[in-house]
């Protein structure tokens, strides 16, 4: 359903993307995950046709992105503008219109929509004094008028509470169940497990591309979880045993190559430092792990 060949893009003396390819099937949930400025929304831009490539092609429903029907596709980007003092039927109204849809089509379809994203309720209010996931809802009501068969969304949940979160995901699931495939943007690593597949990207490179399952599995190290009275992301850089190390506040996960040699090292070192280890067991590598390893490989 989407698919590109060697993308690359550079805005001056920043490449923001170095030469990617990807491929997204159909009904696939994909997600795109990366910290800020890793080149998300460039390629995001791209794959929806709005930004010119320096090289490189795209294919969306298996025709150059130039030549889709733009109502198969639906993109709701970073920073979407909805109209602050138009209401939520208004905004849906407007953003409707621009596809050239009739009014008595949007009336009926955003129903449906705004049914399914909770809003209906809150047709009349103005979209200024919507709560922000509420705003993003709306964003995503905006984005699905033309009943696209891909939906492309760029971090649609940053800044937005858990609950919403949940919430918008609970939508992303619904869609995707009637057969709409979705490609998102997240810098989130808790959202990397709730896609069917996943491209880790930073510094313009895609650095992997599986389901977070295959990711995972691939993982080249065990990790300790440990728990030790000191909060200093740096502490465990002094020991050779340990490869790399992700920090979570109270608790860090050490990459070791042999899980015995590293158990040994890490009490060591800890009793060396005077520092009274908690506890130190192995456990399954997060996706967060799987970036931290990717990343600095
Ligand atoms: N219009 C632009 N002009 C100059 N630099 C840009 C522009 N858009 C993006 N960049 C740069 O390209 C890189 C990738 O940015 P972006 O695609 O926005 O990353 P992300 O969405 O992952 O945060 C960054 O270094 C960013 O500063
Ligand atoms: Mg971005």
């Amino acid at each position: 359903m989407i698919r590109s060949q060697d993308l690359a893009k550079a805005f001056g003396k920043v490449q923001a993307l170095n030469g990617l390819s990807l491929q997204v099937g159909k009904k696939e949930i994909f997600g795109l995950v990366g910290p800020d400025g890793a080149g998300k929304t460039t390629l995001i831009r791209l794959l929806c046709g709005l930004l010119i490539p320096d090289q490189g092609k795209v294919w969306l429903m298996e025709k150059p992105v130039q030549e889709l029907d733009k109502k198969e596709l639906g993109y709701m980007p970073q920073h979407f503008s909805l109209y602050p003092e138009l209401s939520v039927m208004e905004n849906i109204t407007f953003f409707g219109s621009l596809y050239g849809l009739n009014q008595g089509l949007i009336r009926d379809r955003a129903d449906t929509i705004l049914g399914l994203t909770g809003l209906l309720p809150f047709k009349k209010r103005l979209a200024e004094q919507l709560s922000g996931g509420m705003k993003q809802k709306l964003s995503l009501t905006c984005s699905l008028i033309t009943r696209p068969s891909i939906l492309m969304l760029d971090e649609p949940t940053y800044g937005v509470d858990p609950q919403s979160r949940k919430e918008f995901w609970g939508i992303l699931y619904h869609l995707n169940q009637e057969g709409m495939t979705i490609l998102m943007s997240t810098p989130y690593m808790d959202e990397a497990e709730l896609c069917h597949r996943v491209g880790i990207i930073n510094d313009g490179n895609l650095l992997a591309m599986d389901s977070p399952d295959s990711l995972k599995a691939g993982f080249p190290y065990t990790i300790l979880e440990v728990r030790a009275q000191v909060k200093n992301p740096h502490f465990f850089a002094g020991v050779p045993e340990v490869v790399d190390s992700s920090f979570f506040g109270y608790k860090y996960h050490l990459f070791v190559k042999d899980r015995e040699a590293g158990e040994q090292a890490i009490s060591e070192y800890l009793a060396r430092q005077q520092v009274a280890l908690q506890a130190i067991e192995p456990v399954p590598p997060s996706m967060e792990d799987v970036f931290v390893a990717l990343v600095k490989k």
